[in-house]
């Protein structure tokens, strides 16, 4: 079964008389443990079509399916179902909250309440020991490297195994030896069955990917595979 498969998938915004089409009839088809680069120029559509996988956003037009449940047109409860079990985020700017500790910022996306303390020192220190981490557990983010910080961010997304993890521009920060470490940790947990997407411009970058998908103007224009 697909993980991801979307038919014709639009989304557009109104802009006073004027209408943005961010997507314009995206079809695509994303299987368990893939590993995808999304590449294209500014304005095409990239951090849209994420928002709409990671259940961030609904498309204006066309379907969307998720593990074989139809979640095109579904409400903002399942939505925050969907993004806070089976979706894993990474962004640029690492979004780590400044005040909380590494483990603690790990365990953001844990709900209160659904484990044990015990058991939520167990998560974190897993998704970190993922990561090369668990030294830096009690750091504050201002404490830690950039390369550090990016990798804490991607322990939080893995906190919650999730069958999805995406990731927009996350080496936009970071020194190429970073970069390359972080593409690396992506390739690994892609082998381990994690299916990861990764939003970037850098053609370096995409090369760790199999899987490569160029968009232009909101729709995809290259979709191209490699054997590894
Ligand atoms: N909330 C919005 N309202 C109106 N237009 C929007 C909105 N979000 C995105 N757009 C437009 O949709 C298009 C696609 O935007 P998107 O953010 O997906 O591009 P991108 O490929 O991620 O670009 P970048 O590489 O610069 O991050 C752009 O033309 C953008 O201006
Ligand atoms: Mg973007």
């Amino acid at each position: 079964m697909s993980l991801v498969k979307s038919e014709n998938l639009t989304k557009t915004y109104r802009m006073g008389d004027e209408t943005v089409r961010a997507l314009d009839g995206v079809s695509l088809r994303i299987d368990p443990g893939e590993f995808v680069a999304i590449l294209g120029p500014s304005g095409s559509g990239k951090s849209t079509l994420m928002h709409i996988l990671g259940f961030m956003d609904s498309p204006s037009a066309g379907r969307l399916r998720f593990e074989g449940g139809e979640v095109s047109q579904i409400g903002r409860a399942r939505r925050s179902w969907y993004r806070a079990n089976r979706i894993g985020f990474v962004f640029q700017a690492f979004n780590l909250l400044p005040r909380l500790s590494v483990t603690d910022n790990v365990l953001l996306p844990v709900v209160y309440g659904r484990s044990g303390i015990r058991d939520r020192k167990s998560l974190a220190r897993v998704a970190l020991e993922r990561v090369g981490m668990t030294h830096r557990a009690r750091h504050l983010p201002n404490q830690l490297s950039g390369g550090e910080r990016q990798r804490a961010a991607i322990a939080r997304a893995l906190v919650n195994s999730p069958a999805l993890v995406l990731a927009d521009e996350p080496t936009g920060n970071l020194d190429s030896q970073n970069v390359d470490r972080i593409m690396a940790l992506f390739g690994e947990l892609a082998a381990e069955g994690h299916t990861i997407v990764v939003v970037t411009h850098d053609e370096h970058v995409a090369g760790f990917a199999r899987r490569r998908i160029r968009m232009h103007d909101g729709r995809i224009t290259e979709d191209s595979s490699m054997d590894v």
